[in-house]
């Protein structure tokens, strides 16, 4: 059997260079990569780390006429790789290519005001041309968050962030909901006398063990779909429902009808013929 080739990207999305957030991704990209180790008889697992820290990132502004999405019947899509037509930022230039080629991802971010910062979600939409390609769709990704205190909206934030990573049509995957970690006590300083160094998520064990299981998770289910793509070959491409990416072309979205015979015997269903 060909060994499956598996790119994990993970993705720091703190507006501090390598503090805490950018620990979490990185431990669970370790995970990953043990993981990859134990199956390297049949798969290449290798990761890639890019802190998002201080990048300047444009916003998305919702390009009139949406330029990211493909034109049916008109010539499909942009000939530029992502379809986001703004090209110049450290985002296009150094993060989208990695992106697109990425088989899973993690992502991490801090609670900020109970939710996520603003470098997660200016990330996000401008990521979101992607999707007309295919670039996030089948992908597993998990989440690792931190923030100062404990109960402080981590597991509020989790969820945001599967939601997003559900609305690109990933696959989100956990033990739970993502990591939560405690940057401040009693791991780490309090707010007020953080040195500008201290991790202090390498003391919260519990934060480490779960980061550990969102990235063998991720690469896990990396994993296995990476050999049934191989299995399937040109199958996937071509029959596998994409819901943004449709695999039949520019000009049919005709995947989405039913067959005929179906379609009648759901009109035709009243009370009293459903089958259960
Ligand atoms: C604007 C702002 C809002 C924050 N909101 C919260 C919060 O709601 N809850 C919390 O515990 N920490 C909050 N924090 C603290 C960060 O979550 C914490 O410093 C975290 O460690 C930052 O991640 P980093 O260490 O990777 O930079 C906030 C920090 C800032 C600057």
């Amino acid at each position: 059997m060909e060994k499956a080739k598996v790119r994990l990207l993970g993705l720091s999305l703190a507006h501090r260079k390598g503090r805490n957030t950018a620990w979490m991704v990185e431990c669970a990209l370790k995970a990953a990569e043990k993981f990859g180790r134990k199956v390297s008889d049949v798969a290449h697992v290798e990761t890639e780390f890019i802190d998002l820290a201080q990048k300047k990132v444009e916003m998305c502004w919702e390009c009139p006429d949406y330029p990211c999405r493909p034109r049916l019947g008109e010539g499909g899509y942009l000939s530029h790789d992502f379809g986001c037509p703004i090209t110049e930022d450290y985002l296009a230039i150094k993060v989208m290519p990695r992106v697109a080629e990425a088989d899973g991802f993690i992502f991490g971010c801090p609670v900020y005001n109970g939710t996520c910062t603003s470098q997660f979600m200016i990330v996000m939409e401008r990521l979101r041309a992607g999707i007309w390609k295919g670039y996030f769709t089948n992908k597993p990704a998990g989440a690792v968050c931190t923030a100062t205190m404990n109960l402080a909206g981590q597991e509020s934030l989790l969820q945001q962030m599967n939601n997003v990573i559900r609305f690109l049509e990933m696959i989100p995957v956990a033990a739970g909901l993502g990591a939560v970690s405690i940057a401040g006590l009693p791991y780490g300083p309090l707010a007020g006398e953080d040195d500008g160094k201290t991790i202090g998520v390498k003391n919260d064990k519990y934060g480490q063990w779960q980061a550990v299981c969102v990235g063998r998770r991720v690469a896990e289910m990396a994993v296995m779909i990476g050999l049934a793509k191989q299995q399937l070959g040109q199958r996937y491409t071509e029959e596998f429902a994409r819901y943004y990416a449709p695999p039949h072309g520019d000009d049919s979205w005709a995947w989405f009808n039913l067959d005929s015979e179906d379609e009648e015997y759901l009109m035709n269903l009243t009370p009293a013929t459903f089958r259960g």
